[in-house]
């Protein structure tokens, strides 16, 4: 009896909580999304599917953008996006030029995340550091002294090499068809769904820059120290808005993060305001853990701490209730009325956060991008630009 009445609380006290987060989230999910969440399984026809494609402007809207006053008119509006969508590209684009394309780069991909999971993550990680500066425009992989490559942030990129097996790979069936940056943006995508996350269409065309500078990764990529107004701000030049960043933050739930990352307010928190961490609230338990576990810089420690290797929603769950999200800027998310709310729809139900993933995702492929006939290349390998006798 007396279990009874206990596990009834129990019940009770869930049921409870979960329509708290239901209540105090500002969003109310509409029913179309509900019906509409179409990409969570590779459709039967993978590759070159020409009738596949649900990438229409009005899917690009963030499932938030709607119900969500815009409160902070100074800092939504201070940026103009640098783009909104480039519809220029196109899911269809190598249909005859390379119809191998998409199973060449999903085989490599998946070989190598047999070999090593930890390439997933890094896979994804590296797109997103490749659209954040000049687009996505492949500069990222440019190998050379002074390149972004060579930049601080950069040191803990990985997963250069499958990109490059599979421009190999390409090249013998296709020579200077398909771009660095195509190969890369179509590599993350299948690097999402190997770690366990939902498929999306991914549209090509994009030429591959000719400019790579370290300095410019320096002063743009976000180190997990910023403010939630400097991240605003970084998405918006990027033509992204407030439901993107919060979303695609959720690429943190696999991965991991050196040590050295972290290790400023780690073994400093009393100061760690000085770095806008007014939220302290980490579990202490987590927080002696992390103290343990990373003494050197060089160590690495799991981004999502409950389900490191699954493409799912824990990432927001811990941030919310368990109070272990590992970079402060994660943690930020949570405590900031502009994103808490974002942060509290993706908790509550998964298959939104994969709809505004998937739709994150797309707007950040199209950042950007070269098209036009006089812009960028075909590099025939992603480490180098053509010679000019090319
Ligand atoms: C919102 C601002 C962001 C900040 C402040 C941030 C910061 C970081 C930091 C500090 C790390 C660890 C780096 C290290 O090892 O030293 C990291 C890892 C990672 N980031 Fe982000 N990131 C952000 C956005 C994104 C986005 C938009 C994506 C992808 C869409 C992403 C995907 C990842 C992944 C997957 C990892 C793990 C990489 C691996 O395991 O190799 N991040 N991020």
């Amino acid at each position: 009896m007396n279990s009874m009445v206990s596990t009834s609380f129990v019940v009770l006290v869930l049921l409870g909580t979960i329509h708290v987060v239901s209540a105090s989230s500002s969003y109310d999910e509409p029913a179309k999304y509900r019906s509409q969440e179409d990409d969570h399984q590779v459709p039967s026809s993978y590759y070159n599917d020409q009738n596949y494609d649900d990438h229409q402007p009005s899917d690009l809207e963030g499932v938030f953008s709607l119900t969500v006053p815009n409160l902070f008119p100074d800092i939504r509006d201070k940026k103009k996006p640098s783009i909104a969508y480039d519809d220029s590209l196109s899911s269809n684009y190598y249909y005859r030029s390379c119809p191998d394309f998409e199973s060449i780069v999903s085989k490599k991909v998946w070989e190598w995340v047999a070999k090593d999971d930890s390439l997933a993550p890094s896979l994804l990680r590296l797109h997103f550091h490749d659209c954040a500066v000049r687009g996505c425009d492949a500069s990222v992989l440019l190998n050379h002294e002074g390149s972004e490559r060579k930049a601080t942030v950069s040191k803990t990129l990985r997963g250069f090499e499958v990109i490059d097996e599979i421009k190999a790979e390409i090249e013998k069936k296709c020579p200077r068809t398909v771009s660095c940056s195509d190969i890369l943006t179509a590599a993350a995508r299948d690097a999402t769904v190997a770690a366990g996350g939902r498929y999306w269409t991914v549209d090509y065309g994009r030429k591959d820059g000719l400019v790579s500078i370290a300095k410019e990764a320096e002063s743009l990529m976000p180190m997990g120290h910023e403010s939630i107004t400097d991240l605003i701000e970084l998405f918006q030049s990027l033509g992204l808005d407030i439901d993107d960043l919060v979303a695609l933050s959720g690429a943190h739930t696999i991965g991991r993060s050196s040590c050295g990352a972290i290790q400023y307010w780690l073994y400093n928190y009393t100061t760690s305001t000085n770095y806008g961490l007014q939220d302290l609230s980490i579990d202490p338990k987590f927080y002696d853990y992390l103290q343990r576990k990373c003494r050197w810089a060089s160590d690495y420690v799991d981004l999502d701490a409950t389900t490191p290797k699954n493409f799912d929603n824990e990432y927001f769950i811990n941030l919310i209730y368990r109070k272990i999200g590992l970079l402060s800027t994660d943690r930020l998310l949570y405590s900031d009325p502009r994103t808490s709310y974002i942060v509290k729809t993706l908790a509550y139900d998964s298959s939104t956060f994969y709809l505004q993933f998937k739709k994150s995702m797309k707007k950040l492929g199209n950042v950007q991008v070269l098209t036009g006939p006089k812009e960028g290349e075909i590099r025939t390998n992603c480490n180098f630009v053509n010679s000019p006798n090319y």
